[in-house]
């Protein structure tokens, strides 16, 4: 506004050499002003390395574990641009993290989406990543079983497109969000990282494709390279910035504990389990559900141990099995609500027993999960509760 006046000023009046000087200073302030702002493609301290500054991309960090990440990264002192789409995150989680952390050069949002090739080529070619941690997929077992396509696209073709960028701009650090479901539905428990993978599901197919990817790439590059498979995450922040918030219309997909919380809440009559007939103690799946901000931790450590040339796999779990039933009654305790539940016939992709062993993690990382079931629910309900409509 400054500068739009002063130059009508110098239309209306003849020019003197010093309204000129004035008119130039004030386009200057205004240039620099400008290219300082988030997503200016130009010199911002997101466009340039510094040193001793970790600058790490983080794809879907408007969703729910990729805002927890950037959370903690940004907690940790590292810059982050979060690129997203917004096809199932929340706008109001980005908000949340701008407002706790609003100085220059710290975070940055990017609205794209990684299916888009030239759009993803030219965040690399404008931002100066030292690392990339890589959650943005859709990530619902059922949905990938009636859409199958949508998921190799936007895991396995997107991932593709991810590691082109990458090492066509010389960013050699990648921390890949995978999943237990790249193992299927293996003999024996607890799942180690040499258990072998059948993914019996898209989801589960599509992570595995990505991971031989990046795995394949990482042979002919020396790419430091992470590969997280988690097993079943929940929880909250334990400060309440931040929660699980899917869309409406992915509640029917949803996860156990989102429905669990809707149930408790009102918004849906009651909980509908799956599938009673399992070869599992109480008949009922039994998963290993892990805390969101104990994964964030594996992912932190394993972005300081992140070596060039060598790749690491780790499973993220607490190595401890619960049934649905188990955690519904969790789920119960923790909201201080009778929820309702009804028994239904399995859902199709869905496997019975899931359970971790983070020996390699706890070995290797010096990582260990600090929060158990039952208080991973009670902080996620305090959000849950503060939050009926979501980031809304
Ligand atoms: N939640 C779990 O229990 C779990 C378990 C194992 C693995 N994972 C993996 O963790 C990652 C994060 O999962 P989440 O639970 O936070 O999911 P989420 O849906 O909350 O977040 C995913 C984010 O990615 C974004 N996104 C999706 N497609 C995109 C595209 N083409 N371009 C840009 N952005 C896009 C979405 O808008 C969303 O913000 C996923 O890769 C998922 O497969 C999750």
């Amino acid at each position: 506004m400054f500068a739009g006046m002063d130059f009508m000023d110098t239309r209306r009046k003849s020019t003197s050499p010093r309204r000129i000087l004035l008119v130039a200073a004030a386009i200057t302030v205004f240039i620099i002003i400008f290219k300082k702002s988030p997503g200016f493609g130009g010199s911002s301290k997101f466009s340039e390395h510094e040193p001793g500054v970790t600058h790490v991309l983080v794809t879907g960090g408007a969703g729910y574990i990729g805002s927890h990440a950037t959370l903690r990264l940004l907690r940790d002192s590292y810059r982050v641009t979060i690129v997203d789409n917004l096809s199932r995150g929340n706008l109001g989680a980005v908000k949340v993290l701008q407002d706790l952390f609003p100085e220059p050069g710290r975070l940055q949002f990017i609205y794209a989406d990684l299916g888009d090739a030239a759009a993803v080529d030219k965040i690399f070619k404008q931002n100066a990543f030292d690392a990339v941690m890589h959650f943005a997929a859709v990530a619902y077992v059922g949905e990938s079983t009636a859409e199958p396509l949508r998921y190799y696209h936007n895991i396995t073709s997107n991932t593709l497109t991810l590691v082109k960028a990458m090492a066509a701009h010389g960013v050699k650090t990648l921390i890949y969000s995978s999943t237990c479901a790249t193992y299927g539905e293996p003999d024996k428990m607890p799942i180690t990282e040499d258990t072998p993978q059948f993914p019996i599901n898209p989801y589960g197919k599509a992570k595995k494709m990505a991971e031989d990817i990046i795995l394949d790439f990482s042979k002919t590059s020396n790419m430091a390279v992470m590969i997280l498979r988690y097993f079943n995450v929940i929880g909250s922040d334990p400060d309440g910035r931040l929660g699980e918030a899917p869309r409406p219309e992915l509640r029917e997909q949803g996860r156990i504990s989102g429905a669990c919380f809707d149930a408790a809440r009102g918004i849906i009559p009651g909980l509908k389990v799956r599938g009673t007939d399992y070869k599992t103690a109480d008949g009922t799946c039994v998963r290993d559900y892990i805390d969101v901000t104990d994964l964030i931790d594996a992912h932190v450590k394993a972005l300081a141990n992140a070596t060039p040339g060598k790749v690491g796999i780790y499973n993220v779990g607490t190595g401890k099995g619960s049934s649905v039933k188990e955690f519904v009654e969790a789920c119960k305790k923790a909201t201080g609500v009778d929820i309702k539940v009804d028994y239904l016939d399995r859902r199709p992709g869905d496997y019975a027993e899931v359970f971790s062993d983070p020996s390699k993690i706890r070995r290797e990382l010096g990582w260990s999960a600090r929060y158990n079931l039952q208080e991973s629910l009670s902080i996620a309900w305090k959000w849950q509760k503060a939050h009926r409509n979501g980031y809304n």
